[in-house]
């Protein structure tokens, strides 16, 4: 993607990426050879029906992919700590070692739909914040607490002082997941990883979390992968967009383009599917659903769904550009 591209070098350099599982039902190929970038600052939206392979993308990234039975086989995650640093390849550190332990939590942090995954029930939401600081920043207990409490009075919680001693299960999911934000962001990470962070929480509370994220975007300058399911999400806050299906990007451009001039016959397919405001006409949903992960098909993997599908599909499309910036990987594009 970015290989040519001098002017700005992407904080975030994925090149065709595979993380595969291996079950006693055979092997899972959830990433299949993904490449994607991400620019300092920038927010990339990566869309794609439920089981195409964004968590684990997510997961290979902060190297946290259960090994076994998960294994990244092929690939390069290539990481810059700063503009001007060299890029290191993440898949070539200990996942469990000291450089990529530094690298999760102060460089690349992650929020979860559900913020009882990071959250522990057990300790109050000040001591699990508290702990972040002060395992990443030279700070004693007293100070970490004060700075737990600075790190939630930006996420607007409520009464900071106060809730700093609460247990998360005080809290509302709306107020969980801005605890969960502060102890993400309480190391001011270059890049955040937020995956589905806002599915799980109502529209209004959503569109506060959103918010949140996007004004400390512009505060810490930090670049975000935000993975979601929900196109009007993508809309609102990407400046560029993957599209996922069934383990690969099927198509990547800026998100004016996505929006305006989609090609992949899937990501129209998703466009359809997505409601107008002030309009009340029917959904059109994709027609079929995404195969079982051990029966993917060979050939371009969306044909079976595809109201384009010919002889040619048989054989596997790249992901080619067809306009400046503009990657498709489909057959009606190959001139
Ligand atoms: N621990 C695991 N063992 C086996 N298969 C897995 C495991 N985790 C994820 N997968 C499979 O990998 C594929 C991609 O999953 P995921 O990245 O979670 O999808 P998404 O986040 O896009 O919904 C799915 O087919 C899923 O079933
Ligand atoms: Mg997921």
């Amino acid at each position: 993607m970015a290989q040519t591209d001098t002017k700005t070098q992407p904080l975030l350099d994925i090149r065709n990426l595979k993380t595969y599982f291996y079950t006693d039902d055979g092997v899972v190929r959830a990433v299949n050879g993904v490449s994607l970038s991400i620019d300092p600052g920038k927010t990339l939206g990566v869309v794609g029906e439920s089981g195409c392979g964004k968590s684990i993308t997510a997961f290979s990234t902060m190297r946290l992919i259960p090994s076994p039975p998960g294994k990244i086989e092929d690939g390069q995650i290539l990481f810059r700590e700063s503009p001007s640093a060299d890029a290191i390849d993440l898949t070539q550190l200990n996942a469990k070692g000291p450089q990529m332990r530094s690298i999760r939590g102060n460089d690349i942090a992650m929020i979860f739909q559900e913020p009882m995954t990071s959250l522990s029930p057990v300790h109050t939401i000040g001591n699990q914040i508290g702990e972040a600081i002060m395992l990443h920043q030279n700070v004693d207990k007293k100070e970490a607490r004060e700075r737990s409490i600075e790190a939630l009075n930006k996420v607007r919680l409520p009464r900071p002082d106060r809730q700093v001693d609460a247990y998360p299960h005080e809290l509302s999911g709306g107020m969980r997941q801005r605890a969960m934000i502060a102890m993400a962001l309480s190391c001011s990470p270059n890049l955040l990883i937020a995956d589905e962070p806002t599915t799980a929480l109502d529209v209004t509370v959503q569109a506060q979390i959103l918010d949140l994220m996007q004004n400390l975007q512009d505060e810490i300058g930090m670049a975000i992968m935000l993975i979601t399911h929900d196109l009007g999400v993508v809309a609102s806050m990407a400046d560029h967009v993957a599209v996922m299906y069934l383990g690969k990007v099927v198509e990547y451009s800026d998100v004016r383009t996505i929006f305006k001039k989609p090609r992949h016959p899937y990501t129209k397919g998703l466009l359809n599917s997505l409601p107008k405001i002030g309009q009340k006409q029917r959904l059109i949903p994709i027609e079929g659903s995404i195969p079982d992960p051990f029966e993917v098909p060979s050939g371009c993997t969306f044909a079976p769904r595809c109201p384009h599908a010919t002889d040619k599909c048989k054989e596997e499309p790249q992901l080619l550009e067809v306009e400046t910036g503009h990657q498709v990987s489909c057959w009606l594009e190959v001139k």
